[in-house]
């Protein structure tokens, strides 16, 4: 049987082949910065010659994640935003990024900062309406599409941080590709599991592969997916290769073994948390559950269309009485571990507010929570103590 046939959880969970020097089931981890040349001064092995390049343990989590993504060609990186900062950094001044007003915090206040020293236009674009995305797309992108000396990249993200507005990828990258713009996709809330960006039409997808790739909170890293051999991928591939911004390998053989059980732990989290919004929608302390899996979600048609497996672990509540009440509730919590990040094996909670500061554009009384793989009845149980204080 060929890995054509298998489904992507056989695959995932058998993602490397017993090594076949000592028959180890596991792969081992290659600590070497150098690799060996023969007497004519060839490289032993033609892909590893210094470890800035590329070593050998990373290529079984690249591998794995190219193959869950249909992509062309993954590249692991040192973290999420350095996968994401080198998509910028491939860039020339005069180029042009199209971003959510709504998305991951650090990486929209990083870009900022770089467009403005790096001369690169930045246009924030209100992504939250599924009604009104495609038109707002089109004019962000029209008025550079005939000029040659201007690279354009949309860069989406669905669902977003942390309000979970959906972008429909296949109408989002059809008008793109239209006006000749690149798509990036930070599908990190999703993983491949739940959504496969580039069968939409998006050119290069990227992960915070410190979420749910690699499920238990222990590993920093990043991941951008090609659909194919570009000249924008070319370079990317230079700029990871020239600045070194890779993982340890101990920390990619983490990922490897984490990745293994990502279907497992997507699933749950996203039926626990599918569980969790319905149980809390019309809670009295409550004014809004934000998930992608309630029909009340204004993304929802979209997400039955592009999510599969489920919705995703993540979700927000708006919680009646301001920024103070949030605060309280989440002071009260026992199981949630109020810490930030998302897409581990153990329940998060924060106030994105608070982390953002007084900038953000966020509702004060928002709190976000990252759905783990505890029993949700638990995990209920505590939000109910939690906001009857
Ligand atoms: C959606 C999203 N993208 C990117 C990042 C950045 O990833 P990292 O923390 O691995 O640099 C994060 C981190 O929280 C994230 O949530």
């Amino acid at each position: 049987m060929t890995n054509k046939n298998l489904s992507p959880e056989t695959i995932t969970a058998q993602a490397s082949k017993p090594d076949p020097a000592t028959g180890a089931v596991m792969p081992p981890v290659h600590f070497s910065t150098t690799f060996a040349r023969d007497e004519n001064y060839q490289p032993l092995n033609p892909k590893h010659v210094y470890i800035r390049d590329q070593n050998p343990t990373f290529e079984t989590a690249e591998q794995l994640i190219q193959t869950l993504e249909g992509g062309y060609d993954a590249l692991l990186f040192s973290s999420g935003m350095t996968a994401a900062m080198t998509v910028a950094h491939a860039l020339k001044p005069g180029d042009h990024i199209v971003v959510p007003e709504i998305m991951y915090w650090a990486l929209r206040n990083w870009l900022d900062k770089f467009c403005a020293t790096w001369g690169v236009h930045l246009s924030k674009i209100d992504l939250a309406n599924p009604a009104t995305n495609a038109a707002n797309i089109k004019a962000a992108l029209e008025p550079q599409a005939k000029n040659p000396d201007c690279t354009q990249i949309l860069w989406l993200e669905t669902p977003a941080n942390p309000m979970w507005d959906i972008v429909d990828l296949t109408e989002a990258c059809t008008i793109a590709h239209q006006f000749n713009a690149i798509v990036c996709a930070d599908s990190t809330v999703s993983s491949p599991v739940i959504t496969r960006p580039i069968e939409h039409g998006v050119d290069i997808v990227m992960h915070s592969a410190t979420k749910y790739l690699n499920g238990h909170s222990d590993v920093i890293a990043g991941v951008l997916i090609s659909k194919e051999d570009s000249g924008l991928w070319k370079r990317i591939c230079k700029i990871r290769s020239e600045n070194g911004a890779i993982l340890g390998a101990f920390e990619a053989w983490l990922l490897q073994r984490g990745l293994r059980t990502l279907f497992l732990r997507v699933k749950r989290a996203s039926e626990s948390a599918l569980f969790i919004a319905e149980h809390f929608e019309n809670h009295p302390q409550i004014d809004r559950v934000l998930y992608p899996g309630l029909a009340s979600h204004p993304g929802h048609s979209i997400a039955c269309q592009q999510m599969q497996n489920g919705f995703g672990g993540m979700l927000s509540i708006c919680v009646k009485g301001g920024a103070e009440a949030a605060l309280r509730a989440i002071g009260r919590m026992q199981v949630f571990v109020r810490a930030t990040s998302l897409g581990g094996v153990e329940s998060l909670v924060e106030h994105r507010p608070s982390i953002e500061g007084p900038t953000s554009p966020l509702p004060p009384e928002l709190i976000r929570i990252s759905i783990g793989i505890e029993d949700p009845k638990d995990l209920i149980a505590d939000l109910e103590q939690a906001l009857a204080g």
